[in-house]
């Protein structure tokens, strides 16, 4: 099974992955944890070129371009392989951030997007896609706090300096993949506290299993 996790800045992403791999371990569940970007060697040298806010001159096509260089790297060395051996695998944002982001927000058209990613997929898809669904205002402060309680992650706050308009665009663009293919999205409400949240996420995953 392959679950992804989406939305806005500071939404709780890798709050709720790190609560559902716990959740795993007690259960004896077969899991690996991942993301984007930098869910690879390569891929955290192209993280870093991303998410840097040194980087205000990135073109926007070298922005998308990398995002897919980085999942190219990824789906070949880590997703594709752990489905085949059967683990469940955990992914901190996937191809619809792209859709959203250089689509929706950026403005690139969707049929080359689709066709990257035909290419770099080749027929993968996550089997269940959850957006943790808050206003940006809420996501932006969440953020600002991570980035401040993580001295490590200092440097990662690039989209966190956009406007409240660009984030406004994705998480309506994330509301809008989610009405175009709802059997695959599952929308929570992420302004919630975080225990209630993750209760939402392991009955979500838990139901998805048992209908498999
Ligand atoms: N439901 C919640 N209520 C209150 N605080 C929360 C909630 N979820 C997460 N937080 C806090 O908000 C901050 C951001 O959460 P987290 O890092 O999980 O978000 P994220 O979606 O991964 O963000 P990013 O997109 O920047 O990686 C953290 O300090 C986290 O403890
Ligand atoms: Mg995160």
């Amino acid at each position: 099974m392959f679950i992804t996790f989406e939305g806005i800045e500071g939404c709780g992403k890798s709050t709720q992955i790190r609560l559902l791999a716990d959740f795993f371990k007690k259960t004896s569940r077969d899991f690996i944890v991942t993301k984007e970007p930098g869910g690879t060697e390569i891929g955290a040298k192209i993280r870093s070129i991303l998410l840097d806010s040194v980087n205000v001159k990135i073109n926007p096509l070298t922005e998308l371009l990398l995002y897919e260089a980085d999942r190219a790297q990824h789906v070949e060395e880590i997703i594709r392989p752990s489905l085949e051996a059967g683990k469940i695998v955990l992914c901190d944002r996937f191809f619809d951030a792209t859709v959203v982001y250089q689509g929706y927000a950026r403005g690139f058209e969707l049929v080359f997007i689709d066709y990257l990613h035909e290419n770099i997929l080749k027929g993968l898809k996550p089997d269940l896609t959850i957006i943790l669904d808050c206003p940006v205002a809420i996501g932006l402060k969440r953020a600002w706090k991570r980035i401040a309680d993580t001295p490590e992650n200092a440097k990662e706050d690039r989209f966190e300096k956009e406007a409240v308009s660009f984030h406004e665009k994705i998480r309506h663009g994330y509301l809008r993949l989610a009405g175009i293919e709802p059997a695959r999205f599952n929308i929570i409400d992420a302004a919630q506290e975080i225990s209630v949240v993750h209760e939402e996420i392991v009955r979500i995953v838990t139901a998805h299993e048992r209908a498999k």
